[in-house]
């Protein structure tokens, strides 16, 4: 009934927006932060993925965000991010917004992604702004930890996604919250919708006049004001709504 409903509301979007959290990537093998086995429930985000912590030694910083970034850079989109693409292929939306870094929805094919944690696949040097592949510098930290800015020779080469305590890119949040607002359907996937701003971007689009539609494995704080709800794993939920919506 609510996947039946979900496709009904989907098909007829002329705007319709979707907002992405770790969840999506679950079923690509990135472990997400909270919930079951979430990152957060084994570090503290502000030790280990602060600017302050970062600023205060690089190295650290490097040595525990290595594995993770080694499993996101070898992660590849699922039939989640797929259904996504699709979706937006076939005019049902608009762009996704993602607060995710691992660039899978783009990987799956969607043209309008919008990142508004910024993207785990580039690193930027703070002193001289040159910027390169992140897998570049991974290959590197055997020799070289902290990695060396391979223009100027320094030790703050920093992936551009934003850490806590750093200012949000405001070019993106500008145009979710633009798009949220003008939103028909707005499909929220994968998130706990625990931090913000980014989970204020579905409450903007239905107070905006959005329907919404929520795919999650566990419940979140917006699903009582929802108009679907469903609780499952968007790998399965999503292909069977673009499926019945006939994409
Ligand atoms: N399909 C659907 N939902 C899933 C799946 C799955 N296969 N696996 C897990 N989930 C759900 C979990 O139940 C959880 O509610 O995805 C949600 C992920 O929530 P978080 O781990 O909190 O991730 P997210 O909402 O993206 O976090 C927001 O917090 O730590 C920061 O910057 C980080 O972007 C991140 C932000």
């Amino acid at each position: 009934m609510t996947v039946k409903r979900a496709a009904e509301l989907l098909s007829t979007a002329g705007s319709g927006l979707a907002l992405t959290g770790a969840g999506v990537s679950a079923e690509s093998g990135i472990p997400t932060f909270r919930g079951e086995g979430g990152l957060w429930t084994k570090y503290d985000p502000v030790k280990v993925a602060s600017i302050d912590y970062f600023m205060a030694d690089p190295s650290a910083y490097w040595t525990s965000s290595r594995e993770r970034a080694r499993v996101a850079l070898a992660a590849r989109p699922n039939p989640g991010h797929r259904a996504l693409a699709a979706l937006e292929a076939a005019g049902h939306l608009v762009a996704v917004v993602t607060q995710n870094t691992d660039g899978l929805h783009q990987d799956a094919g969607t043209r309008r992604v919008i990142e508004v944690h910024g993207s785990g696949r580039t690193v930027q040097c703070l002193d001289c702004d040159n910027r390169e592949p992140r897998s570049a510098v991974q290959a590197r930290l055997d020799s070289e930890m902290p990695p060396r800015c391979a223009v100027c020779g320094g030790t703050f080469l920093k992936p551009t996604v934003v850490l806590f305590g750093e200012a949000m890119p405001q070019a993106a949040v500008g145009d979710a919250f633009a798009l949220a607002r003008a939103a028909d359907v707005i499909l929220i996937v994968g998130s706990s919708l625990a931090v913000y701003p980014a989970a204020d971007i579905p409450v903007v689009a239905i107070r905006s006049g959005a329907r919404s539609i929520i795919v999650n494995a566990e419940p979140t704080p917006l699903d009582p004001v929802a108009d679907v709800v469903i609780h499952g794993r968007a790998g399965d939920v999503l292909p069977e709504i673009v499926e019945l919506i006939g994409g």
